[in-house]
């Protein structure tokens, strides 16, 4: 047996060269110690951008972290965020393999996973294209509208019941769940006339267990030997949750292909035409003419893609958004009156008036100022580049602190304080890099269209049609929980009272 201080030497010999040999490479700064096997995971704190914008205070903007066997490179000031996205933007224009990405992305196949290339090119066309473009958004925009029509409805009849008080947290969950289902499948799982009650059950059920998966921090992503310890437990929930998601997809190509077939040509001729059709139909006309290519998986692989990324990101922004009216309630007012000067009492706001309520804007971009739903953007580099001067290898997962940019005082004036008013007269060219919370660069999101007509038709619409304020006199706990996109650490729960002439709008 070889004695342990021959093992304790042989390990502190490699940890020496090693460092001797990064220092000669011209990398970036990294805090000490970087100790054998876990690196820097030791400094690893939730949530994880305010544990990581320490570092980078500490630091400076540009670090290297060694997180387990990932070389990790953390970026959170606007002109290195700005030159990894601009000068280096196809150096870093790959996703880092994790686990997420092997089971829920398809082996890596999917817009959100896929490396950098044709494949990812090509599908992010689609994606633009047949379903985010302002012209399909514009066929569509009947859906959301009634959409957010029956969210008002519900928070009214909760309201009734209760006094006023409404958990908001899963109104804006399943707003948005209906409104992606119905673009994509024509289906709403949610709420009042819910078709078929036990496919509406299932979905349920796959999504809670989604978005329970996507919060857990995966140990073997950074140490790969934990999956032979305790990471096999975790990956099997995957696998199943796998199995579980594609069955259900398939469920909803299937019958979709079954109306194809079964309708006669005449219908089959009219579905064509139809200027409304969803994400299925338009996939399934695709597949006609290219079968081999717009494969079933690809199509399951971008619902299930456009459903996960498209869901917490905005729900949580709305929650976010009342959560700071609640706190700010002359922002409220002001909101309130522009919506009332523009729209009046007559009619419900609609997504077209967005453009014309500036104020609400400046509430949305402060909003994703403060509390970014993408909090940390990570890419990874697929070959060497040089940033802030320093080397860095091909392979490095890369970190983009968003929140930290977003929420320093070198960035932005009184940082801590909810201000509105900083937006009015910026356009997003004027704010630069200083502002992603859609990313930025060749994978920036490529539903920000989407997004803020979202965000901004359902708290518009909320603000026009009731008063809202804090249960108590204590402010909102702005406290944040754990989570990839900044989830709230407590639902919000918040009083309103109907408005007068709102009532008839909604009924
Ligand atoms: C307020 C709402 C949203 C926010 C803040 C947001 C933010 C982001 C961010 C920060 C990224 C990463 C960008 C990068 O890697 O550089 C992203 C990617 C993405 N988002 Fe969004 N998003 C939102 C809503 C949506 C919606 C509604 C959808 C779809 C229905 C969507 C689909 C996607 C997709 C597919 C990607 C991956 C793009 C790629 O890898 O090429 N997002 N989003």
């Amino acid at each position: 047996m070889v004695p342990f201080y021959v093992i304790l030497s042989i390990v502190a010999f490699i940890w020496i060269t090693k460092i001797v040999l990064e220092k000669n490479k011209n990398l970036p700064p990294s805090p000490f110690p970087c100790l054998p096997i876990v690196g820097h995971l030791y400094l690893v704190k939730s949530p994880l951008y305010r544990a990581l914008g320490k570092l980078s205070n500490r630091y400076g903007p540009v670090l290297m972290l060694q997180f387990g066997s990932r070389k990790t490179l953390l970026v959170s000031s606007p002109d290195a965020i700005e030159e990894c996205l601009t000068t280096n933007d196809i150096a870093f224009a790959n996703r880092p393999h994790l686990l997420a990405g092997k089971h829920l992305g398809y082996d890596y196949t999917t817009i959100a996973w896929s490396s950098y290339g044709d494949h990812w090119r090509n599908l992010r066309r689609i994606a633009i294209l047949e379903l985010l473009s302002a012209h399909r958004l514009q066929t569509l925009n009947s859906v959301r509208e009634e959409e957010v029509r029956l969210l008002a409805k519900r928070v009214y009849e909760s309201a009734i019941k209760c006094n006023g008080i409404v958990e908001m947290k899963s109104m804006f969950f399943e707003l948005m769940l209906n409104v992606l289902m119905m673009m994509i499948a024509g289906k709403r799982y949610y709420g009042d006339s819910v078709l078929d009650v036990q496919e509406g059950q299932r979905f349920k059920e796959i999504v809670k267990e989604t978005f329970g998966l996507m919060e857990t921090t995966n140990v073997s992503d950074y140490l790969p030997w934990w999956k032979w310890l305790g990471g096999r437990a975790l990956e099997k929930k995957f696998v199943d949750l796998r199995g579980k998601r594609d069955m259900f997809m398939q469920g909803l190509l299937d019958e979709h292909k079954q109306k194809l077939i079964c309708g006669s040509e005449e219908e089959r001729e009219i579905e064509k035409k139809d200027e409304k059709k969803n994400l299925i139909q338009v996939m399934l006309m695709l597949q006609e003419k290219e079968p081999k290519y717009y494969e079933d998986q690809l199509i399951k692989g971008l619902m299930q893609v456009l459903l996960s990324a498209g869901t917490d990101t905005s729900s949580g922004t709305m929650e976010w958004m009342l959560s700071h009216l609640l706190n700010n309630p002359e922002a409220l007012k002001k909101g309130q009156d522009e919506i009332d000067n523009y729209v009046g009492e007559d009619r419900l706001l609609n997504e077209s008036d967005i453009s014309n309520l500036p104020y609400l804007r400046c509430i949305i971009n402060e909003t994703m100022r403060m509390t970014p739903a993408g909090p940390l953007v990570f890419h990874e580099s697929r070959k060497d580049c040089t940033v802030g001067g320093y080397h860095v290898p091909s392979g490095t997962m890369l970190l983009m602190n968003v929140w930290a940019m977003h929420n320093d005082p070198k960035n932005w004036e009184e940082a801590k304080k909810f201000k509105p008013e900083r937006f009015i007269g910026l356009e997003g060219s004027t704010i630069g890099y200083k502002l992603m919370p859609f990313g930025a660069g060749r994978r920036r999101c490529p539903a920000e269209n989407l997004a803020m007509r979202m965000v901004g038709l359902a708290l518009g619409t909320l603000i026009q049609c009731f008063d809202w304020e804090r249960t108590s006199d204590e402010m909102i706990d702005m406290t944040e929980g754990t989570g990839l996109t900044m989830p709230r650490a407590k639902p919000l729960v918040a009083k309103c009272q109907p408005r007068k002439k709102m009532a008839k709008l909604l009924f």
